[in-house]
């Protein structure tokens, strides 16, 4: 009987001291497993005589059941422990300070050209793509510019080894426009040119924004109508001076380019113009007794150039950061 409560009080200290769920289930093998030390005791019951069994029997099974109970009270304190740990090392201290996310900006160019998509969308016009490998056919013949033409010389013309080019312009867009679309076409086409041009104000590869609107009756008052808008509004400013002077473009007949005043007083080109040239009609399969139209064909690069006041166009390339960030918060948002 000594020994029966030696082995308990033992197996209680040492219970106490646990921490674990290893040790305790280690605990839980070494009394009560299957060679544990009260499980022993069990198996010596056989071997006592009848009169001592029923004591010694009753005792083993109250030992057992307060080391169980014992060891269920330990466990019950260390899963307590174990979730109050981790609810202590997820806690968030929110007199932390906050770690920044970097914000981006949107890059001039795209702020422009989305102000400019706002407002001819605004005016009905669709919005088309075009290739920026073209074929000779499309950036110039069916344009009206012959074999002989400068605008065709090595030194402004990226050509492939295939004989394409890289457009040196978004008008290819409209005859590739209007060879699918029956008149009335009322369109714009945004994207890169190239050529081989590299200062301040020239870049090997800028954007362009064609315009295209061909119907019955369309005429230069609608081309000035749309093109004094566009400006007023692209600029915010209800007062801007606009001027057309003439000028010559292959493709349209009169042609024009449109210069606007510049707060220093200069006039700067801004665009160029047209009413489409009846050749370049036929080359649509467009009949140009029935149907007249204009186009136009301006600079988004310089178009934001002068609305945010960047004095070299290189600066649009580069990815410098700091430039970049300037633009911060801004939308193609029209005020
Ligand atoms: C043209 O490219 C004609 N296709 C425009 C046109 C379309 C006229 C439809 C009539 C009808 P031009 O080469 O002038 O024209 O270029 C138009 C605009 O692109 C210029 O006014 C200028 O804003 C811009 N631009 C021209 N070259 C460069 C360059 N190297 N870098 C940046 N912008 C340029
Ligand atoms: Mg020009």
């Amino acid at each position: 009987m000594d020994r029966l409560s030696t082995i308990l009080s033992e197996s209680l200290e040492t219970l106490k001291t646990l921490l674990t769920m290893h040790d305790l289930d280690q605990c839980r093998a070494k009394y009560i497993g299957k060679s544990g030390l009260i499980t022993a005791l069990m198996q010596e019951l056989k071997n006592l005589p009848i009169d001592e069994k029923k004591e010694f029997g009753a005792k083993v099974n109250q030992i057992k059941a307060q080391f169980e109970q014992a060891w269920f009270n330990q466990k019950e304190l260390i899963l307590a422990k174990e979730l109050e740990n981790k609810l202590n090392n997820e806690s968030i201290d929110v007199t932390l300070s906050g770690r920044n996310s970097a914000l981006g900006s949107l890059h001039p160019i795209s702020i422009t050209l989305s102000k400019m998509l706002n407002i001819f969308s605004g005016l009905g016009f669709d919005i088309a793509d075009g290739p920026e490998i073209e074929t000779d056919y499309y950036n110039f013949k069916a344009l009206n510019i012959p074999d002989h033409h400068p605008a065709r010389a090595m030194q402004d013309t990226f050509y492939t080894e295939t004989s394409n080019v890289l457009r040196t312009h978004t008008s290819p867009i409209q005859i590739r426009y209007a060879q699918k679309h029956k008149p009335p076409i009322k369109v714009i086409a945004p994207g890169r040119v190239y050529r081989v041009d590299m200062d301040a104000t020239h870049s090997p590869m800028f954007h362009q924004l064609e315009g295209l609107w061909i119907d019955k009756g369309i005429n230069f008052a609608n081309l000035k109508g749309v093109i004094i808008h566009f400006l007023r509004l692209f600029f915010a400013n209800d007062d801007l001076q606009v001027r057309f002077r003439a000028s010559f473009f292959p493709f349209t007949e009169p042609s024009a380019e449109v210069d606007i005043l510049s707060k220093n007083g200069k006039w700067l080109e801004i665009l160029g113009c047209g009413m489409v040239h009846p050749n370049v009609l036929r080359n649509m399969g467009i009949d140009s007794e029935e149907y007249s139209g204009f186009a136009f064909g301006m600079g988004i690069d310089r178009f934001a150039m002068l609305k945010y006041n960047i004095n070299d166009l290189r600066l649009m390339f580069e990815n410098d950061l700091d430039f970049l960030r300037q633009f911060q918060g801004m939308s193609g948002a029209l005020l």
